[in-house]
């Protein structure tokens, strides 16, 4: 959402900022492990290149998910620091799927800048830097939270959803293995299937689910909240599938791949279902290559089958529905929880 330089939303990053200094501070002091000064340096610069840079929406919705729960009212700073570990908790998760997302996707910038495989000295190494950040995640769990009576519940929450997304990637790399059935598997359903175990669990549920179990919370009393958060992460999704053929690279901090990658992507998806046998034939032969002449041609196409125009139909749609699944929920608390969620995606650029 748009902000004043200073306004809220700026005070609230430079807030939840100042607990990622104290949390990796703490990372770098572990006892575990005897740092030397060249391994501390590593991490705090990986740290520091993979962690923050992004948005921050899935962490911030912690803080803001617990609040509205809390029926609006400010927290006290031990409430503001329990919700901030746990959003950067997922603010680590995600750095961790995105570091290996980027190999796996052979991306080339993330948040405006190179992947961190591809700079210099880092490469291949950055498996290890994912699988690192994956680890921060228990260790800061346990820190703050060992002893509360929810522990068992977070650890449970993070290992399932880290398991799904895992599940998700996996759908989404195995279903560009066949080219040669040329796109006839790819459909709406196996869309939707890859979409919410790779990014709505993590991305949607996930930062409510954690401020639920700070409000001692039972999460499976809360399951069309999760459907409707589900829902949400689809549409979310859609987006980043749209903007990586549509957005502004400056301004999205990436560059697409998924016609290279030949992708299941809601784009190619809806490109099959409106293209004749000759817009098929044209898809067939050029997508999934890296050559930017066909790359054009795919691109040239979904203009021709006026996409942009069916991706703000489906914007429209899906946020109409959702605001009223939302609107049905019986606590006011929960809607304005979800709809402070959707307020932060709808009709984004970025
Ligand atoms: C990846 O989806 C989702 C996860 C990282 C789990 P994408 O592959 O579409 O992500 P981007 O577009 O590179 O960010
Ligand atoms: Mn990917
Ligand atoms: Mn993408």
């Amino acid at each position: 959402m748009a902000a004043a330089p200073n306004g809220k939303a700026a005070d609230q990053r430079s807030e939840f900022l100042r607990v990622y200094d104290r949390l990796k501070a703490d990372l770098l002091q572990d006892p575990a492990f005897d740092f030397t000064e060249d391994s501390k340096n590593w991490v705090d610069r990986m740290l520091d290149y993979n962690v923050p840079g992004g948005k921050l929406n899935r962490g911030l919705s912690v803080i803001d998910s617990y609040q509205l729960l809390k029926g609006g009212k400010e927290l006290t700073p031990e409430e503001y620091f329990d919700a901030s570990v746990l959003g950067w908790c997922i603010e680590w998760l995600q750095a961790y799927f995105l570091v290996l997302d980027d190999i796996m996707d052979e991306s080339h910038t993330r948040r405006g800048q190179p992947c961190w495989f591809r700079r210099p000295k880092v490469g291949m190494i950055a498996v290890n830097d994912g699988i690192v950040l994956r680890n921060h995640i228990p260790r800061m769990l346990n820190k703050q939270f060992k002893g509360r009576p929810y522990y068992a519940d977070l650890l449970d929450l993070f290992n399932e959803v880290e398991f799904q997304t895992t599940q998700g990637q996996m759908l989404d790399l195995i279903t560009t293995l066949d080219k040669e059935n040329n796109l006839n598997k790819y459909s709406l359903p196996v869309y939707r299937r890859i979409v919410t175990y790779k990014t709505a669990f993590y991305s949607f549920y996930l930062p409510v689910a954690c401020a639920l179990l700070l409000m001692g919370e039972s999460l499976d009393k809360h399951l069309d909240v999760k459907n409707i958060l589900i829902e949400m992460g689809v549409y979310f999704q859609v987006q980043d599938d749209y903007l990586d053929c549509y957005g502004d690279p400056k301004v999205i901090g990436k560059i697409g791949t998924d016609i290279e990658d030949y992708k299941c992507s809601w784009l190619v998806v809806k490109a099959l279902e409106r293209a004749n046998e000759h817009q098929k034939k044209i898809l067939y032969e050029n997508y999934g290559n890296t050559d930017s002449e066909k790359v054009a041609k795919v691109k040239a196409l979904y203009n021709e089958l006026g996409l942009q125009n069916v991706f703000l139909e489906y914007e429209r749609e899906s946020y109409a529905k959702l605001i009223l699944s939302i609107e049905a929920q019986p606590s006011k608390a929960m809607q304005e929880v979800l709809k402070s969620f959707l307020g932060k995606i709808y009709k984004r650029q970025k």
